[in-house]
């Protein structure tokens, strides 16, 4: 078996990192929200929670799930938020159009049902808005129903319809992906129409986090930025997409295997170059953050044909951990992220058939790095040199943080396929510790109705020298937390 170390550096900060980052997304695609989440118009014999499936719900509890975004996708500019409000038995029967889906949509999921959800969930919500077919004014009456205190006729229907509260909704979007399914825009006309839908919203509430839709197109970046240079206090959050792929999902090669690992790795780098040019936009003067509010694993099965599912394996929560890796390191830019999607939809966390639900392995390490939300981000260095991939690439990662309580948590990543690893984890002693190890018999190892607990967490042991140092034995493909107290 090879050896590899890794030093934390606690002195050596990098910043904090968002709990957001580890958002979600729930989009009306495939059977994300309808079955997936919701199965208030099913007989199925789940236990429901006005609606939503029961055990999704305590699932998401766990994760846990800090930001939600909802309602697409491409579905968001085809979204008219006042189908989904009142009595459900009356609201119309619409078109779900998103990606080349055309379903019937009977919008029994509408604002307050999905922001009963969040709160349940103990997430913020993040809507994203109509540009593309709709107005400014229906975009401000939206933003009027859910955040305002004022008792408008808007804020009233909100009350006749069971919220006394305003929801204050935090975060929304100004249309999705405006270059393609959201209007085909130039950049140019994107910009115009932004400044104008933004300018509105503003003054409805000021306090709402407003998205730009960006892409990871550079010259579209450019001339947007150009466009709203004047206007950069319009913007608080811009959003990009990543999404890739490498070979079929579960029936992958040992080089689509390792080409997967170098396709996560890639985000960090799109997040670094578009947090550049928004600083270099406004001079370093004004924060706006990068939101990368899709992102994940797509792989070719998860076409329209299969509703966008596809299983979920154990190498895609490996790019899942190697994403946050560099989430951690670009966390002083990175303000948002949103895997897509939540349910049953590309890289999913949880999956549904009928009545059975089970957690996927990307769901794992969205909750074995949880101790990471909210903690200052630290320099660790890794000694992996006798333990390379077969392209000479590293075959150990590594992230640590530190929490307000004055925990560290180092999170390890064995990215070699067939090659088990002991690492020496130093630099920021302790004396207890607790580690949660995911492992799997093979990198295609997936969880089912048949077989929900194949790929789960399981306690480990470390053994902790006379130095400080702490022990792990790493299986291949696997990934470890460890937080030391
Ligand atoms: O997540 C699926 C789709 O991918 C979304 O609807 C769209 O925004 C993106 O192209």
């Amino acid at each position: 078996m090879s050896n590899a170390k890794v030093v934390i550096h606690p002195e050596d900060e990098i910043g904090v990192i968002s709990p957001r980052v580890y958002g979600h997304f729930a989009e009306h695609l495939g059977r994300c929200c309808y079955d997936g989440l919701w199965t208030g118009d099913k007989s199925y014999n789940v236990e429901k929670d006005n609606g939503w499936r029961a055990d999704a719900v305590q699932a998401f509890k766990e994760m846990p799930v800090p930001l939600l975004r909802w309602p697409g996708g491409c579905y968001a500019d085809h979204y008219h938020w006042r189908d989904g409000i009142g009595n459900p038995a009356s609201r119309p029967q619409r078109l779900g159009m998103s990606c080349g889906e055309t379903t019937l949509d009977t919008n029994s999921i509408g604002t307050d049902e999905f922001l009963y959800l969040c709160e349940k969930i103990g997430a913020d919500a993040y809507l994203a808005g109509n540009m593309g077919s709709g107005t400014p004014q229906e975009m401000c009456d939206w933003l009027e129903y859910c955040n305002t205190k004022i008792e408008t006729t808007i804020a009233k229907e909100r009350i006749a319809n069971g919220r006394n509260e305003p929801w204050n909704v935090p975060f929304w979007g100004v249309g999705n992906e405006n270059w393609g399914c959201g209007g085909n825009f130039t950049a140019k006309q994107y910009g115009l129409e932004y400044k104008r839908f933004a300018t509105m919203l503003r003054h409805v509430d000021p306090s709402a986090q407003l998205v730009t839709c960006g892409w990871d197109v550079m010259e579209w970046n450019k001339e947007l930025i150009e466009t709203l240079k004047s206007h950069m206090d319009l913007v608080d959050h811009y959003s990009i997409h990543r999404y890739w792929s490498a070979g079929s999902a579960v029936n992958f090669s040992e080089d689509d295997y390792y080409n997967m690992i170098v396709e996560s790795e890639k985000t960090e780098h799109l997040i670094l170059t578009v947090g550049k040019m928004l600083a270099d936009a406004t001079d370093g003067k004004r924060f706006v953050g990068v939101a990368l509010d899709e992102w994940g694993v797509w792989s070719p099965e998860a076409n329209l044909d299969a509703n966008y599912y596809m299983e979920t394996t154990m190498r895609d929560a490996i790019a899942a951990a190697i994403t946050f890796e560099g989430f951690h390191r670009q966390c002083k830019v990175l303000s948002m992220a949103n895997i897509a999607q939540i349910s049953n939809v590309l890289q999913a966390s949880i999956q549904t058939s009928g009545e059975s639900m089970w957690k996927t392995p990307t769901y794992y390490a969205f909750k074995m790095y949880a101790p990471h939300q909210g903690a200052t981000a630290v320099v660790c260095t890794i000694d992996d040199a006798h333990f390379r991939l077969p392209n000479r690439q590293t075959g150990l990662s590594a992230t640590a943080s530190k929490a307000t309580n004055g925990a560290t948590t180092v999170s390890v990543v064995n990215r070699h396929m067939d090659k088990d690893v002991t690492v020496d984890i130093s630099g920021c002693g302790g004396s207890t510790c607790n580690a949660v190890l995911l492992s799997s018999e093979a990198p295609n190892s997936v969880n089912s109705a048949a077989e929900p607990d194949k790929v789960t967490l399981k306690p480990v042991d470390l053994n902790t020298s006379v130095d400080g140092t702490w022990t792990v034995t790493l299986p291949a493909h696997s990934i470890c937390s460890i937080t030391i107290s």
